[in-house]
């Protein structure tokens, strides 16, 4: 039986049954400021410098991929004030946060409809994107504008085209194909998926890529969430068995 202790900080995990990809679904800052009577921008605020343990975290523990998801093509909806808000926190953060990602090997990137972002924001992800392209210590993918059927919609697209010009048979339509013509082509699916602020639902995130996922949802709201609890949830992950579909691996397979 392994072990049940509660690991406090990244060295009580088994470095051998680490996620290779966390994903994160960050919600609650609009409610972390509402309950503190602060508006909801002053929660985005916050919820950076979560983003910011969440990175560090997984540096330290040396998980290779982590995608969070930031905007959703839905988020296009909210007021524009908190829109526009949200746009310029990115720029902030990207300005903040280029060294930092440089010094430490990180490779920044970003899934979604990048191009509907303002052309402030989409210069700022383009030249930290290059400046870090070579790192490969941790991939911190950045989903923006991001929004899961979306991305099915422009794979079916692609698909429908090279099929009309020849360029694809259907024979040659499988998974791998369809991974391969996602914004995730080069990133492996992830093993967790963590979303905080107690909603229990997937909200449009990586419909795809999420098939055989671990889930974990907890109350806490984003901007209180931080690594005690990210390790946590990693302890609870390890103790997990992942079947895909399969018999457990203790099973008698005489
Ligand atoms: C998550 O927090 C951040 C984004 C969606 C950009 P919310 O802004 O959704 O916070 P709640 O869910 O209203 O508390
Ligand atoms: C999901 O949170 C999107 C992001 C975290 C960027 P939302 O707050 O937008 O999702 P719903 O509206 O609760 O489903
Ligand atoms: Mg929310």
């Amino acid at each position: 039986m392994s072990s049940k202790r509660i690991p406090r900080d990244g060295d009580d995990l088994d470095p051998g049954r680490l996620p290779r990809h966390v994903a994160m679904i960050m919600d609650g800052n609009g409610r972390w400021a509402k309950k503190r009577l602060l508006n909801r921008i002053q929660g985005h605020e916050k919820g950076a410098d979560t983003v910011r343990a969440m990175v560090e975290a997984c540096r330290e523990i040396g998980i290779p991929f982590l995608t969070l998801y930031a905007f959703s093509t839905e988020n296009w909806q909210r007021p524009k004030r908190e829109v526009d808000a949200l746009m310029a926190l990115l720029i902030k953060f990207l300005e903040n946060e280029r060294d930092e990602l440089q010094k430490n090997g990180i490779r920044l990137a970003a899934i979604g409809e990048v191009e509907r972002l303002p052309g402030k924001v989409r210069r700022a992800l383009d030249e930290v994107m290059a400046a870090t392209a070579a790192n490969d210590k941790l991939r911190l993918i950045l989903a923006l504008s991001y929004g899961g059927r979306a991305e099915i919609v422009r794979m079916a697209r692609f698909l429908a085209e090279a099929a009309a010009t020849g360029k694809v048979q259907a024979e040659e339509i499988d998974h791998d194909w369809v991974g391969r013509h996602l914004y995730t082509s080069d990133v492996p699916d992830p093993d967790i998926l963590i979303r905080t602020s107690g909603e229990m639902r997937v909200s449009n995130f990586l419909l795809w890529q999420i098939a055989y996922a671990e889930f974990h949802f907890t109350p806490t709201l984003w901007p209180d969430f931080g690594k005690e609890e990210f390790y946590r949830i990693l302890g609870d992950y390890q103790q997990r068995e992942r079947r895909f579909g399969k018999v457990d691996t203790g099973a008698d397979t005489a």
